[in-house]
């Protein structure tokens, strides 16, 4: 498995890691044995770099990956990374979910605890929870600071509140179909030295090749109302599917890992963390690295997404 480093930190990880909200009713992998076999088939396929949050599953996925992280004894050998919602950013907040993560998590340290998104409904001051942040990391209860779902200014005004450290990383809904990130956020994390997290990067599986105009998912799937699906949308969207299917074949490859190549092609900070309900699809996003698009199917489907506007007012 081919790596990248952590920004500034100099940690290497793996160049893709595993978004862990499947584990959760949202997406439906509630069944213990199967996360364990996800975790230990992306490990084995090389995957070390693990995305999960306090919100997915109420704590369940959480809970599964830290109970199968410590039965398959890899706790040295991976990187656990957490998040933290925007209605717990009160001081008090911050460190009182810390606390359970670790519990649920059953480590000694989170490896890199993420702001999930900014506050919304309190008015929590920014230095206060990037200060209650840096006071874990001080007391050796967290490694790394992220942010998720935050916009330049705001990241900005967030990492001035710092004194010792930096924030590591920034995630967003990234994917070929979602390109917003490329216009603000990829270019200043390029120049900060910090890593993109994309959410999304198979934009919740429409980029398989598995759902077609008249096999969309069921509506009360997490996807029901996600515009991308939107018949009216998907219809746009599936020209770059049949694309993508094209230059699978080309490689010997499948699209989901051409759509995952695509995004580590085009910038060398970008950590892609593709969600998985089976070791099946653990392995073919794993077959997404250790080679690259050349530049004329780079560029095709560069232009293909480009041509696609979705409409979220429909
Ligand atoms: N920070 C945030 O606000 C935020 C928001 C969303 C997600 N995330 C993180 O990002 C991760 C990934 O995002 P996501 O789950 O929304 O979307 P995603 O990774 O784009 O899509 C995941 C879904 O696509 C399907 N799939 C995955 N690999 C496949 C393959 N090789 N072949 C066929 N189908 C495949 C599976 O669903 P089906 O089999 O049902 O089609 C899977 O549940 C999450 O797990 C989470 O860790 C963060």
């Amino acid at each position: 498995m081919e790596k990248i480093i952590l920004g500034w930190t100099g940690e290497e990880v793996s160049r893709m890691g595993l978004g862990i909200w499947q584990f959760s009713e949202t997406w439906g992998v509630t069944d213990y044995k199967v996360a364990k076999e996800i975790i230990r088939t992306a490990y084995e396929a090389g995957i070390n770099f693990f995305d999960t949050a306090m919100v997915y599953g109420d704590g369940l996925s959480e809970e599964f990956l830290g109970r199968a992280v410590k039965e398959l004894g890899i706790r040295d050998e991976v990187f656990i990374a957490t998040k933290i919602p925007g209605q717990y950013l009160s001081r008090d907040d911050v460190i009182r979910a810390c606390r359970k993560s670790l519990k649920r998590l059953q480590v000694d340290v989170i490896d890199l605890l993420q702001v999930h998104w900014p506050p919304l409904w309190h008015n929590f001051p920014t230095c206060e929870y990037m200060e209650a942040l840096e006071q874990l990391i001080h007391l050796g209860l967290v490694r790394y600071i992220g942010l998720s779902d935050f916009p330049v200014e705001l990241v900005e005004s967030a990492r001035s509140c710092l004194s010792v450290t930096d924030i590591v990383s920034i995630q967003i809904r990234y994917n070929l179909i979602e390109r917003d990130a490329e216009k603000e956020l990829i270019p200043y994390a390029l120049a900060e030295d910090l890593v993109v997290l994309p959410w999304s990067p198979l934009a919740k599986g429409a980029l398989t090749g598995k759902y077609k105009p008249d096999n969309l998912p069921e509506f009360q799937d997490v996807r029901g109302r996600d515009p991308i699906f939107h018949p009216e949308n998907f219809k746009k969207i599936y020209e770059l599917v049949r694309l993508l299917e094209e230059v699978a074949k080309k490689y010997n490859k499948t699209p989901a890992q051409v759509a995952l190549n695509w995004l580590m092609t085009s910038y060398p900070n970008i950590l892609p963390i593709p969600g998985a309900k089976n070791p099946k699809q653990v392995l073919d996003n794993a077959g997404a690295c250790n080679w690259r698009l050349d530049f004329e199917d780079w560029f095709k489907l560069d232009q293909a997404s480009r041509a696609i506007r979705i409409d979220r007012v429909l």
